[in-house]
Formats: structure tokens, sequence, C-alpha cells
């Protein structure tokens, strides 16, 4: 933590504000290409979003303070201190940790438990024949299942986060530009160059294209041609 702050200060750094923006818009493509049947696409998507996803898991342990997990993720009695007080929070607040953390469970569930099913046509995912048929069947239902409820969970978050946008923390508009009015003598979050949340995201997609792309790439040309694009 450094120095005094009253006025609009910065608090979240961009890779916290870029992994959230780019997981909206890639679990909305997953959801298109699913239902298009475009498994190519479906699993580059994929492979982009656990690349973002397990770089924020690693910048929670060494970035910027409120990207850190033990920054935000609240003990009992911080959580009941919120509930009491609902002291506005510095990054996230106690009671959104929660919902993220659940966030962040299922659409990391929804990523392995697709690495083992198969469409029962042309798609298999690469751990598919690895695994015990009960596992690749229970993959299978949680993947239709599980996203079901990270929707209604997504329904929830956005409503408290309009809520509290309305409301005047502006926690939306926070998310976006990274920046929020702390209340005077607040010290102000330290926020680390992001560079290398990318540099990480990078690193763990050129593993996962060594690990797959070889089977992946002419999955994504065929579905380019299906879609004209080619
Ligand atoms: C697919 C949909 C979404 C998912 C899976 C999701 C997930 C998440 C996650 C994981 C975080 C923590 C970010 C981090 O620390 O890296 C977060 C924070 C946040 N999200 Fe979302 N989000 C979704 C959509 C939205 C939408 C549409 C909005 C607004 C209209 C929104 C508003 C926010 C806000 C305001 C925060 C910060 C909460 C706080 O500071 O307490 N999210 N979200
Ligand atoms: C976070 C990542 C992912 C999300 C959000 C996601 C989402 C979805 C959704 C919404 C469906 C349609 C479910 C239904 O109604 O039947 C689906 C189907 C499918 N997904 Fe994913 N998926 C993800 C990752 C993966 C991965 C990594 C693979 C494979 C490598 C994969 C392979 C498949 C297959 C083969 C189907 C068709 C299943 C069927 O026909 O029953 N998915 N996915």
């Amino acid at each position: 933590m450094q120095q005094i702050q009253s006025a609009l200060t910065p608090v979240f750094d961009l890779a916290v504000r870029l992994f959230h923006w780019l997981q909206v818009l890639l679990l909305g493509g997953l959801w298109y290409s699913a239902e298009q049947e475009w498994y190519g696409i479906h699993q580059l998507l994929a492979y982009t979003l656990a690349s973002l996803l397990g770089a924020r898991l690693i910048w929670g342990l060494i970035g910027s303070d409120t990207a850190r997990f033990r920054h935000f993720v609240p003990g009992f009695r911080q959580l009941r201190h919120y509930l009491a007080t609902k002291t506005p929070a510095v990054g996230h607040n106690p009671l959104s940790a929660l919902m993220i953390l659940a966030l962040i469970l299922l659409v990391a569930l929804q990523f392995f438990s697709g690495l083992m099913t198969t469409d029962e046509v042309m798609t298999e995912g690469p751990l598919y024949s690895l695994v015990p048929d009960w596992l690749s069947s229970l993959a299978g239902s949680w993947h239709e299942l599980g996203f079901n409820l990270l929707l209604g969970l997504v329904a929830l978050h956005v409503l408290a986060a309009v809520l509290h946008q309305w409301r005047g923390d502006r926690v939306i508009s926070a998310m976006w530009h990274g920046r929020k009015v702390l209340p005077a003598n607040t010290p102000a979050p330290q926020l680390l160059n992001s560079f290398k949340y990318l540099l990480l995201a990078l690193i763990l997609f050129c593993g996962l294209m060594g690990w797959q792309g070889s089977a992946l790439w002419p999955q994504v040309l065929t579905d380019l041609q299906t879609i004209g694009v080619l």
C-alpha cells in the first residue's frame, strides 16, 4: 500500500480488467459455437479462456494488491463485519469475492469437463478416451448442467453489480476503467505492470497448443470453411 488518497484512484490493474471482459466475450463465443456445432472453434476459444484463467490464478498469487486472493477472499470475520457495516471495499467487496470464487470454479470445471466430453459424432475432448466411461459420462452431463448453473450465477452477479452501480458504488465503471473514488485517507493499492500477466497467458496458450494444436487446427479450418470465412 502507498500514499493517502481521496479522489478517483486506480484500484484494478489491466490484467484483472482484460481477464474479466475477455472472459465474458469468450463465454459468449463458447456458447454460440456449441449451438452451431463448430467444435473446432469451440475448443480454440476454450483453450484461450483456460490460458487467461490459468494466468489469472497465478496473478492472484503474484499480482497487484487487489488482484491477490489473500487481499480479497474474506475470512468469516471479515464477511460478518462487511455484512454488518457495508464498508466500501478498495478492490472486490467480500460478498462479491465469494461469487467471484464460485464463477472461477465453475468456468474451470466447464473447461476440465469439456476435455472429457464428446458430441458422439466428430469431436472428442483429448481426455475422453483416456478416462473411465463413468467419468466421461459424468463430465458430459456436467458440461451441460454446469453451464446452466454458471448462467444462473452470472445473472445474480450482474444483478448485484448493476445494483451497486446504481446505488453509487460505481463497481462496473471501476471494472471498466480501473478507478474508484475511495474514502479520504484510504491507502491506494499497489498496482503492477500487467505485462507479466499477458506473458503468462501466452506461455500457457503455447503450452496448450503444443499439446493439442496439431489435432485442433484442422478442425478449426473445417469450421471456418463451413462458416464460409475460407
Ligand atoms: C460471463 C459473465 C461473467 C463472468 C463469468 C464474470 C466473472 C467475474 C470474475 C471472475 C470477477 C473477478 C475478476 C478478477 O478479479 O479477476 C468479476 C468481477 C466483476 N464483474 Fe463480472 N463476470 C461476468 C459478467 C459481468 C458483467 C456483464 C458485468 C457488468 C455488467 C460484471 C461486473 C463485474 C464487476 C462490477 C466486478 C467487480 C466486483 C467487485 O469489485 O466487487 N461482470 N466478474
Ligand atoms: C470454459 C470452457 C467451455 C465452455 C464454457 C463450454 C460450453 C459448452 C456448452 C454451453 C455446450 C453445449 C452443451 C449442451 O447444451 O449440450 C458445450 C458442448 C460441448 N463442448 Fe464445451 N465448453 C467449454 C470447454 C470445452 C472444451 C475444452 C472442450 C473439448 C476440448 C469442449 C467440448 C465440447 C463438446 C464435444 C460439446 C458437445 C457435447 C454434446 O454434444 O453433448 N468444451 N460446451
